[in-house]
């Protein structure tokens, strides 16, 4: 009797498992899966967009792939984009959980936070100086390195590369926190490069196991994720740059000394945007 139980029991499992990755019919279509893995085991690995084009031929605008256990949805044509993303804004304006991102930027990162609170905030703030009224202010800024980076290139051109990125860095720098990188090699220029170039290392898809379709992979051990580490040493550089010119803004309101910068008028109406040193809400 026990035998029967047990045996039963183990059909039931291996059955159970047998079923992860395979597409529940309310799906969209999509390539065949297998047990298990689903299709991650035709999941393009780099120039996803080939595979991705090549599969919309087949299957139509809106098709899906199954990694594991969990869904991609994947939408083709323009007319499903605007049919998905704006006529039913209101179901699809959030993102999906990004693990690498959200850790590093505590779910602050504007650009990769998810809808809600803390988003509606950022984009409030983001909102004074971005109005068309607003730009105008930032004008003579963009002049001022302009002709700079003008200057620069005609006087050493095979370091253009350089220059542009200075120029560009020193305008949003200026504009954020009234500050200038009047020279590529200036410390805040070389901690933003830094600090970028780590970001970038740490949200590219190879540079970690697949977190957020396999969440129970961020309980590996430290030393045997090299992403923990690149993680915290992003989060670490990103703190360093953004934090100590913060207090640089502080500083100046505090002692009345104020350039008129994003930070500076951020820091006066901290209290009305409901923000606290971490700019969380
Ligand atoms: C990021 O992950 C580490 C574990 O790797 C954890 O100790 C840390 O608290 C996390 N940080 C944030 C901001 O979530």
């Amino acid at each position: 009797m026990t035998t029967v139980v047990v045996l039963f029991l183990l059909i039931w499992f291996i059955r159970r498992l047998y079923r992860i990755g395979s597409r529940e019919p309310s799906l969209p279509p999509g390539p065949p899966t297998i047990p298990l893995l689903g299709n991650l085991n035709i999941f393009p690995a780099e120039y996803a967009h080939y595979k991705f084009t090549v599969w919309a031929r087949e299957y139509g605008d809106i098709y899906s792939l199954k990694i594991g256990p969990s869904t991609v949805v994947v939408i083709t044509s323009m007319d499903a984009v605007k049919e998905l993303m704006e006529k039913c804004s209101g179901s699809t304006a959030d993102r999906p959980p990004n693990y690498i991102a959200d850790n590093v930027s505590g779910g602050l990162n504007m650009v990769l936070a998810r809808y809600g609170n803390e988003w509606r905030i950022l984009r409030k703030t983001a909102h004074a100086i971005l109005t068309p009224n607003a730009v105008t202010a930032h004008l003579p800024i963009q002049v001022a390195e302009a002709t700079q980076v003008m200057y620069d290139l005609l006087n050493s051109p095979e370091r253009f590369y350089n220059h542009i990125r200075r120029y560009s860095n020193s305008v949003i720098m200026s504009v954020l926190y009234g500050k200038r990188c009047p020279r590529y090699e200036t410390r805040e220029a070389t901690s933003f490069f830094e600090a970028q170039h780590l970001w970038e290392l740490a949200l590219e898809p190879g540079a970690h196991p697949p977190i957020d379709l396999l969440p129970f992979l961020r309980h590996v051990p430290r030393r045997w994720a090299p992403w923990k580490i690149l993680c915290d040493k992003t989060r670490k550089a990103q703190r360093e740059l953004y934090f100590g010119l913060l207090d640089e803004c502080n500083q100046r309101v505090q002692q009345g000394d104020e350039n008129g910068c994003y930070m500076e008028e951020i820091i006066k109406r901290q209290d009305e945007f409901g923000l606290d040193r971490e700019l969380r809400g």
